[in-house]
């Protein structure tokens, strides 16, 4: 197993891995919001060029990931998603710790999350690690309800 910052290279198959673990979610994300998550590589390769992704490989295969945006001393962390046979082995909680460490090493003020109310594995992840529902907005991405995540640190 290999922690490592993602590069545009891995596009094309992180853009499988999304549209594979996405593709399970439609009954927490309604069909169109999760069919907009399953990016196509082009648009996976614009965010890893745009903001530090960071991606677990196994046997040269990638099977997590997660992206920080840095936006004026706050951090949102974006599309995370482990694939479905590595699930439950802490991988998604060191993709978070990594980030945590940089958040903590930039001077940043506080980590924060949206996730979908029927995602529920994603929703203990973040209270196991300190998170705290900070609030709810209803009928957000295209009609899904979102809940709001925040770490102060
Ligand atoms: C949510 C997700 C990223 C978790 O990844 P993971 O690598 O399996 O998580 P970890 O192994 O690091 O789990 C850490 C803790 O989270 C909680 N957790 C994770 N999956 C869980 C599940 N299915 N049920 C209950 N708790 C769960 C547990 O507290 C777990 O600790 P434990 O295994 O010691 O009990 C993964 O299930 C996933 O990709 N889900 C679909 C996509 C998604 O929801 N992404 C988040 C978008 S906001």
């Amino acid at each position: 197993m290999r922690l490592r910052q993602a590069n545009p290279n891995d596009a094309i198959e992180l853009a499988k891995l999304y549209d594979l673990v996405w593709s399970a979610e439609v009954s927490a994300l309604g069909e169109r919001l999760a069919h907009e998550r399953a990016a196509k590589a082009d648009e996976v390769r614009r965010w890893i060029k745009a903001d530090p992704y960071y991606v677990i490989e196994e046997e040269h295969k990638l099977v997590a990931v997660m992206g920080c945006e840095e936006r004026l001393g706050t951090i949102h962390l974006v599309h995370l998603v482990v694939h479905p046979e590595y699930r439950r082995r802490g991988y998604a909680v060191l993709l978070m710790k990594k980030v945590e460490s940089l958040a903590r090493e930039r001077g940043a003020v506080k980590l924060w999350f949206d996730t979908a109310p029927g995602l529920g594995a994603a929703r203990k992840l973040y209270e196991s690690l300190g998170f705290v529902q900070c609030g709810y907005l209803h009928k957000h991405y295209w009609g899904t309800d979102v809940v709001l995540y925040e770490k102060v640190l």
